[in-house]
C-alpha cells in the first residue's frame, strides 16, 4: 500500500466522501475467485473463458496490419457513439437472418454487452425499481443494476428456462420494469427458453406493459437442436436486444451491441457519451473486418465443434466420477453446465478444499440475488479447458466431494 508521508492529520477517511450508492457495490464474486484460480497449476472451470488456443490471431493481426497501412486516420481517431457504421450494417444484416429486423439505426455499439447491462441500469433504474429476473442468473448483471439501487423479484428456473407460470404471481407482488432474461445457453443453468415459453413472455409483458431485456451472448454457440425464435422478433416494440463478440470472437475487444427501437438508442447514446464517449474504434474495425471477411463465420464454425466436443467430455466424465445424488444440466450450447450435488455438501465451504486439489468452480450461491438458493450448485464452464483437463478436474471434484460426503 501506498503511504502518503505528507499528511499530517492520518490517512483520509474515504468512506466519509462515498456516494450512498456505492454501499450497494460489491466486486464480482467471480472476478474475485478468477485471482485465486488463475494459479497456473489449478483446472479452472470458474471463468467464463472462451479457449485462448483458437483464437484468430493470425487473421486479427492481418486485419491489424491493414488497418494501421490503409485507414489509420480512421482508426485511431474518436468516432461516433452510436458505432462504427459498416459494422452496425453487418450486425443488422446478420441479425436479420434470426428474424430481427431492425436498421443499423437500431443499433448501439457498446463495450461488451457488460456496458450494454450498465447503459440499460442508467436509463432505466431508479433507486428502488424492481427487477425480474430468473433464479439463478448472470451474476454481472445484477452487478451493474445494484449499482443504481435495483431491487430484484427472481422466478426460479427448470430446464426449459425461467418458469413463465410463476411470473405473473411474481409480478403482483411487485411490479417491475423489466424483465431480463437469458434465452439461450443461459450463465450460470446452461438452460434454453422454449419457444413455448418465449410466447407466453411475450404475452406477459404486452399484458403488463413491462419491456425485456433478451441477453444472447452464447446464441450462436449452438451444438444440438434447432435456433429457436428471439424474443426480440416476437416483441421489438419492447425488447432490447444484447449481443456480443466476447464468446464468438476475443472478449479482449469488448464489443458488443444493443438492439432497440430508436428513441431508447437515443437514450442509450446520451448515457454512452458520459461513459466512454464511444467504443475503441480500432477494436470495431478489427472486429468489423473479421465478420466482413467470412472469417468470423468459419471461426464460430470451429469453436463450436471444439466446444461440442468438449460438452461431451464434461459430460461423460461427470457420469463417471461424481457420486450418487448428483445431477447436471445438458446444454444445447454456450460454455456452461450447472451441477446439483448432494444435499449434504454445501458447494461454498467445497470450494476451498476443491481449490487445495487444484481444480476449481463457481460455487451456485453468488448467482441468486437474494442468495437464497445455490448452495449444492455449481456453475462449470467446458469452453477453456483442453479435454484431459476437464477429465482430470471432474475425476478431481467427484474424489472432493466423495470425501466430504464419507466425513458427514
Ligand atoms: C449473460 C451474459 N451477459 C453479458 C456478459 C458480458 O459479456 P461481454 O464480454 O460482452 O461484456 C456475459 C459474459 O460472460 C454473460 O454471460
Amino acid at each position: 500500500m501506498t503511504v502518503y508521508a505528507n499528511s499530517p492529520d492520518g490517512p483520509v477517511k474515504w468512506e466519509r466522501f462515498l456516494a450512498q450508492r456505492t454501499q450497494r457495490m460489491q466486486s464480482s464474486a467471480i472476478r474475485e475467485l478468477l485471482k485465486i484460480t488463475q494459479q497456473p497449476d489449478v483446472i479452472s472451470f470458474a471463468g467464463g473463458l472462451p479457449a485462448p488456443e483458437l483464437f484468430p490471431v493470425r487473421e486479427i493481426e492481418e486485419a491489424c496490419n491493414y488497418l494501421l497501412r490503409q485507414e489509420a486516420k480512421i482508426a485511431l481517431q474518436y468516432s461516433t457513439t452510436e458505432g462504427y457504421r459498416p459494422l452496425r450494417e453487418y450486425l443488422a444484416d446478420s441479425m436479420s437472418k434470426y428474424g430481427i429486423h431492425h436498421g443499423p439505426d437500431n443499433i448501439l455499439i457498446t463495450t461488451g454487452s457488460q456496458q450494454a447491462l450498465d447503459l440499460i441500469g442508467k436509463i432505466f433504474i431508479d433507486p428502488g425499481t424492481y427487477i425480474l429476473t430468473g433464479r439463478p442468473t448472470y451474476l454481472g448483471a445484477i452487478q451493474a443494476w445494484r449499482a443504481y439501487e435495483a431491487e430484484f423479484i427472481t422466478v426460479p428456473l427448470d430446464d426449459d428456462g425461467m418458469q413463465t407460470d410463476l411470473i405473473e404471481e411474481a409480478i403482483r407482488s411487485h411490479t417491475p420494469r423489466f424483465i431480463y432474461i437469458l434465452p439461450n445457453f443461459h450463465n450460470p443453468a446452461g438452460t434454453t427458453v422454449t419457444e413455448e415459453r418465449r410466447h407466453r413472455l411475450v404475452e406477459i409483458a404486452r399484458k403488463y406493459d413491462l419491456i425485456i431485456i433478451e441477453d444472447d451472448p452464447y446464441g450462436a454457440l449452438r451444438y444440438d437442436g434447432e435456433d429457436i425464435i428471439p424474443i426480440a422478433t416476437l416483441a421489438p416494440e419492447r425488447t432490447l436486444y444484447l449481443g456480443t463478440f466476447s464468446k464468438t470472437l476475443a472478449p479482449g475487444l469488448r464489443i458488443g451491441w444493443v438492439v432497440a427501437p430508436a428513441e431508447i438508442i437515443t437514450r442509450l447514446v446520451q448515457a454512452k457519451q458520459g461513459a466512454d464517449l464511444h467504443s475503441s474504434t480500432f477494436d470495431q474495425m478489427i472486429a468489423n473486418d473479421i465478420a466482413q471477411r467470412g472469417i468470423l463465420k468459419m471461426h464460430v464454425r470451429k469453436i463450436r465443434q471444439t466446444y461440442h466436443a468438449r460438452r461431451d467430455t464434461m459430460l461423460d466424465a461427470l457420469a463417471e466420477f461424481w457420486p450418487e445424488g448428483s445431477t447436471w444440466t445438458q446444454p444445447q450450447g454456450g460454455l456452461f453446465l450447472w451441477a446439483r450435488v448432494p444435499a449434504t455438501i454445501n458447494t461454498l465451504d467445497l470450494f476451498y478444499k476443491a481449490v487445495e486439489q487444484k481444480v476449481a468452480y463457481v460455487p451456485g450461491v453468488h448467482f441468486f440475488p437474494h442468495a437464497d438458493g445455490g448452495h449444492n450448485a455449481m456453475r462449470l464452464n467446458f469452453s477453456n479447458a483442453q479435454p484431459e483437463f476437464i477429465v482430470e478436474g471432474i475425476r478431481r471434484l467427484g474424489l472432493v466431494m466423495k470425501q466430504e460426503l464419507a466425513a458427514h
